[in-house]
């Protein structure tokens, strides 16, 4: 396995690709600790967990929050005794579709100060405690948006760029004190969508264009990228699982193309 005895937590693990990638870090050994907001979301993939013979803790908390954040990672230290991985998969809701002379100041920051505050107090929660182990690794999300153009996500592209220039410079604030850090950057995964938040987000595209969100995906997925479609939240999990094991320890400030070839670097 490739995570026996680990120690992961992962902000937004009742969501579509924080449970995905909890299943997979269980599956794989480690003891996951989920956060979120809603209790009865975490329950459900705990639950999955649990059935499948793994160990898993749950805590009801908000990721803005840094006084609760800390407080939480502490308790986790305490309780296992270090952190090895850190995942922030929160999802916030937010404005896309819009064009600038539509789009407010108020949607146009709401998920660049949101995502990058929460990015910001989780890395540094976790840093506290891998740091005096020498060892840890964190990871972040982005999507393709960081590195395109276009109408329509002016907000969240700027969010996406922050969040990978973040993560490459945290390696570089981190690398000397054995901590490694990579962004995992998939494309729309179709799968995720009916639960998501990201379905009410790209509803705001689908309304512009007079198409829905599946429609849109199929579309884009299939002639948008090099391989004819979309990753899928077990691909992104599995690499999660790979990237954070010690196999991948030669790996930081890299941001991980998982689009299936919608972007090339
Ligand atoms: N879905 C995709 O196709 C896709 C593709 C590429 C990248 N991404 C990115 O990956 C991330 C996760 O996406 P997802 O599809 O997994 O989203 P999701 O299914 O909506 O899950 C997000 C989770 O975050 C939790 N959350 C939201 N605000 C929180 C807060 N303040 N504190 C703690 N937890 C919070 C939510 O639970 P509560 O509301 O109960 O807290 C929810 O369980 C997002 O940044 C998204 O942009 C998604």
């Amino acid at each position: 396995m490739l995570l026996t005895d680990k120690v992961a937590v992962i902000y937004g693990g009742g969501g579509a690709i924080g449970g995905a990638v909890a299943r997979s870090f269980a599956r794989e050994g480690a003891r996951v600790f989920l956060a979120g907001r809603t209790l009865a979301r975490l329950e459900a993939v705990a639950a999955d967990i649990r059935a499948a013979g793994g160990r898993v803790d749950i805590a009801a908390l908000d990721a803005l929050d840094e006084d609760t954040v800390n407080r939480h990672a502490d308790a986790i230290a305490a309780s296992a005794g270090r952190i090895d991985i850190s995942l922030n998969a929160i999802g916030l809701m937010h404005v896309q579709g819009p064009p600038l002379a539509e789009l407010s100041l108020a949607d146009f920051t709401l998920p660049i100060s949101g995502y990058t505050r929460s990015n910001f107090i989780t890395a540094k929660a976790a840093a506290r405690h891998m740091t005096p182990q020498h060892a840890g690794v964190i990871l972040t999300l982005s999507t393709p948006g960081a590195r395109m153009t276009g109408q329509g996500f002016l907000g969240y592209g700027v969010t996406c760029a922050a969040i990978e220039g973040f993560s490459r410079l945290l390696a570089g604030e981190l690398g000397g004190n054995g901590i490694r850090v990579i962004c995992l950057r998939p494309d729309a995964i179709p799968e995720a969508q009916p639960h998501s938040h990201a379905r009410q987000v790209f509803q705001g595209f689908a309304d512009r264009f007079g198409t829905t969100v599946d429609a849109m995906l199929a579309e884009r997925g299939r002639s948008g990228t090099l391989l004819q479609r979309f990753p899928t939240l077990g691909e992104v999990a599995d690499y999660a699982a790979f990237v954070a094991s010690d196999r991948g320890s030669a790996m930081t400030g890299a941001i991980a193309n998982l689009t299936c070839g919608s972007l090339v670097d």
